[in-house]
């Protein structure tokens, strides 16, 4: 996929004449240069003013219209008729007579292959031809891709110095793509040299005299390819996505033409090549200059799926698309003549703070990376998108490694070809003591693996490691745990009633936060659980001060509404930590707020002290001292503006839901510690349909999957979090059909609008349901 932006200028599009105040193209938009250093360095902060003053202007130098906030670049993408596709391969330079005539002479005939392609072509194809790409597919291509990868780590791991780039991230991606095609081993070796010749070709700008030379290698290339895929059709039950194709066409020839194989035969090689080798030559130069975050890698690999999603956002290889619009239109508040081109910039979208917290720092927790655009979106997002992931997450464990103690060359100088839309290092140099290899003394890294994640990574599999640094006994049965990060880095900041998850042996257990939230340590307190056979009796009995332990969040799926009149925070027990941490922040700025208190006796309450100090504002209700709460008393009048946040037994809870009867709708609010949500019973579900406007696919939903399941069988990403319908990550918003709500998340009001559903857990009551996805 070679795309890039013509610099011949059209004349600007505005009638002068009929303009007060003369042409309306500002200073910054006239001198913005996609050629220039600014944006072949930085494409994203090259753009900040234009995100920030102008988030749609035209560009005289490019004649396009430069399009740079997030929610715009998605609503273009989202569009396909609006802003057709068909100028996305547009060719940098015009072909000259002698080289078109050369063309001809291979019987060139490159067609439209699904990328550039309109409606109602495109759809049938796509549906036709994405099976090979689904998750439950491309799970047989991760041993290939294990192997190949190994061969060329193999071919410099003792070296001591190599460009990764031309060394391995060039090479691999076209191989691997050779075999998602289903090209034959004999002729692997010819299809990559024409093809490396090709896409180095088109890459640059070739003066007229070496015009004819790309024609030449173009010619062979697809002369070759058309080889490649009669031999095909010989026998078309290979592997691969070639002759997957093939046998579709016997099924629905005027859907898959010839034509179209052929085509697609090359197009399909450049588009999972050059992407893939530039957005993994992106994440190590990015990667090794984040040392800190090279080395938390290194130590737990379970990070490297967030970390590739985190790179593709931060550095991604797409940083602009391109769309023409088909009839008058506005984007943001500016009008769009139809004919309009326009340059969508996934590097500025992925950067943007409407979007993005905090969105320059390079944040490999990061809850929201896989909402980057730099698979663009919609109908025409990247087929290949979960294929490439898969590649980077091997690339980068097999170095992380073989190789954890390389760096880069010092001072090397990064360049860039220019070049408007890809965008990847030409060199990345990299230099270690081969002495150091840990497989020299220990040959067992060689066969630690862990399995790849195929799609989007789930927000709750980022861990961290920490380790106890305090451990008190506060009350009977109850240790509060002070801990601190391992690498001593402060820890993210958290809200009042947000939880962390550790890992306790075999087991994962979920704990409320209820320190200070700008400590850099986290404070916990653990009840023994006299049933406990794993989680509180290992916190207990196994941990010490200087413990290791791995943990996964901060989440929170209790947050306190800002808004209300008063507070009414209710604790039972070891409930009390996720409450504490709220009065205490009410407290601070002021609230008006409640607290109640409730246990058997003192000695078993923890952080009495804590409690005292919140005055009169408190109330200890002690079963055994007969001060037992009486909850139909404390709501007796429901109140508006009054919001109760509870945590406790599950008697509790239930007594305040009964209680609060008649008080209005959101008005109480309880943690679950877990949930049976997201469980299915298939005898009792029934099957049904999801129609994804924006993609242009209906998926089914069996009754033995969610909706995020069936989701992702078909390569649509959603981030999810908790998967049971606690925490509101999932949600999608609903187009048409009746919600079955079955989340903790909505208020009955939002679920009588129908409007959004969370897919982790929510199913259909009828049998279709459309969303926006
Ligand atoms: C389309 C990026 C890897 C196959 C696209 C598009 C982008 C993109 C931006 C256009 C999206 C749109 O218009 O909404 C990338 C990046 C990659 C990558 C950044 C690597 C990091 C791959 C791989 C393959 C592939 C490995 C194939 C094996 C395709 C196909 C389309 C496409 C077939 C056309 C889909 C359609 O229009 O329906 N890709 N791509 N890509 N990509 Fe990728
Ligand atoms: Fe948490 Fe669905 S993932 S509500």
């Amino acid at each position: 996929m070679s795309a890039s932006v013509p610099a011949s200028a059209p004349a600007c599009p505005v009638d002068h004449a009929a303009l007060a105040g003369g042409c309306p193209v500002s200073a910054n938009a006239a001198a913005f240069d996609p050629f220039g250093s600014a944006y072949q360095t930085d494409p994203a902060e090259s753009l900040r003013w234009s995100r920030d003053e102008e988030p749609v202007f035209y560009s005289p130098e490019l004649g396009y219209w430069v399009v740079t906030r997030y929610e715009d670049v998605k609503a273009v993408f989202r569009d396909n008729i609006l802003f057709s596709p068909a100028i996305a391969l547009e060719k940098i330079t015009p072909v000259s007579a002698e080289a078109t005539a050369t063309l001809a002479r291979y019987d060139y005939a490159m067609a439209r292959t699904l990328v550039n392609e309109d409606e109602p072509a495109h759809m049938p194809r796509r549906r036709a031809l994405m099976d090979p790409f689904t998750p439950k597919e491309l799970a047989h291509h991760e041993a290939m891709v294990r192997r190949l990868t190994r061969e060329y780590v193999d071919r410099f791991v003792e070296s001591g110095k190599a460009d990764l780039v031309d060394e391995m991230l060039w090479e691999v991606p076209l191989t691997v793509a050779l075999h998602f095609l289903g090209v034959p081993e004999e002729d692997m070796a010819t299809m990559r040299k024409y093809s490396i010749a090709h896409t180095v070709n088109t890459w640059g700008r070739p003066a007229p005299e070496e015009q004819v030379a790309v024609a030449e290698a173009v010619g062979r290339f697809w002369q070759y390819a058309g080889t490649v895929l009669e031999k095909m059709r010989q026998d078309p039950s290979g592997h691969g996505w070639m002759p997957y194709g093939i046998r579709k066409q016997r099924e629905m020839p005027d859907v898959v033409t010839d034509s179209y194989l052929h085509s697609m035969m090359m197009a399909g090689i450049v588009a999972a090549h050059e992407t893939t080798a530039n957005a993994s030559a992106n994440a190590f130069k990015l990667l090794l200059e984040n040392r800190a975050v090279w080395e938390e890698i290194c130590a737990d690999p379970s990070l490297i799926p967030n970390a590739v999603e985190e790179c593709l956002r931060h550095s991604g290889s797409v940083a602009a698309w391109r769309r023409v619009a088909t009839a008058d239109t506005r984007i943001g508040d500016v009008d769009i003549p139809a004919g309009a081109k326009l340059l969508v910039v996934n590097a500025s979208a992925n950067h943007d703070e409407r979007h993005f917290e905090r969105p320059d720092e390079f944040d490999i927790r990061r809850p929201n990376s896989s909402d980057h655009l730099t698979f663009g979106y919609g109908s025409h997002q990247c087929m290949g998108k979960n294929l490439a992931r898969m590649e980077m997450q091997i690339f980068l464990e097999e170095l992380t490694t073989r190789l954890p103690h390389m760096e880069l060359v010092p001072d090397q100088e990064f360049t860039y070809l220019p070049n408007t839309s890809f965008r990847g290092p030409d060199h990345v140099w990299v230099q270690w003591d081969p002495q150091a290899n840990p497989e020299r003394t220990d040959p067992a890294v060689l066969h630690r693996h862990q399995p790849v994640t195929i799609g989007e990574p789930a927000a709750r599999a980022v861990s961290r490691t920490v380790t106890v640094e305090r451990l008190d006994r506060i009350a009977d049965d109850v240790l509060r745990l002070v801990l601190r990060d391992a690498g001593g880095k402060t820890l993210p900041t958290w809200t009042p009633g947000a939880h962390i998850d550790l890992d306790l042996g075999a087991l994962s257990r979920q704990y409320s936060l209820c320190g200070a939230p700008d400590a850099p340590s986290y404070e916990i307190a653990v009840h023994l659980d006299p049933e406990s056979r794993g989680g509180s009796r290992y916190i207990h009995e196994q941990l010490e001060v200087g413990s290791p332990l791995r943990m996964r969040g901060p989440r929170n799926h209790f947050a306190l509404d800002p808004g209300a009149e008063h507070y009414v925070f209710v604790a039972g027990g070891i409930g009390i930590t996720p409450v504490l941490a709220m009065a205490d922040h009410a407290r601070a700025r002021g609230w008006s707020y409640e607290l109640h208190y409730c246990g058997r006796n003192r000695s078993g309450m923890a952080y009495l002290e804590r409690v005292a100090g919140h005055g009169d504002r408190a109330a200890l209700h002690v079963s055994e001292e007969g001060t037992r709460i009486d909850l139909a008393a404390l709501l007796a009048e429901p109140a508006p503006g009054v919001q109760i946040y509870a945590c406790g037994p599950g008697r509790l809870l239930a007594g305040l839901e009964d209680a609060s009867r008649n008080w209005p709708d959101g008005a109480l609010h309880v943690e679950h510690f877990t949930s049976s949500l997201a469980a299915l019973d298939p005898d009792v579900e029934h099957a049904f349909d999801l129609e994804l406007r924006d993609s242009g696919l209906t998926v089914r939903v069996e009754p033995t999957q969610t909706v995020l399941d069936a989701l992702r069988a078909n390569n649509i990403d959603v981030p999810s979090d908790c998967e049971e319908g606690l925490c509101g990550s999932c949600e999608v918003a609903v187009l048409d059909g009746e919600v079955d709500h079955r989340d903790t998340v909505l208020t009955k009001a939002e679920r009588a609008a129908n409007r959004q559903m969370m897919t982790c857990c929510s199913r259909a009551c009828g049998d279709r349901l459309a969303l926006r996805l």
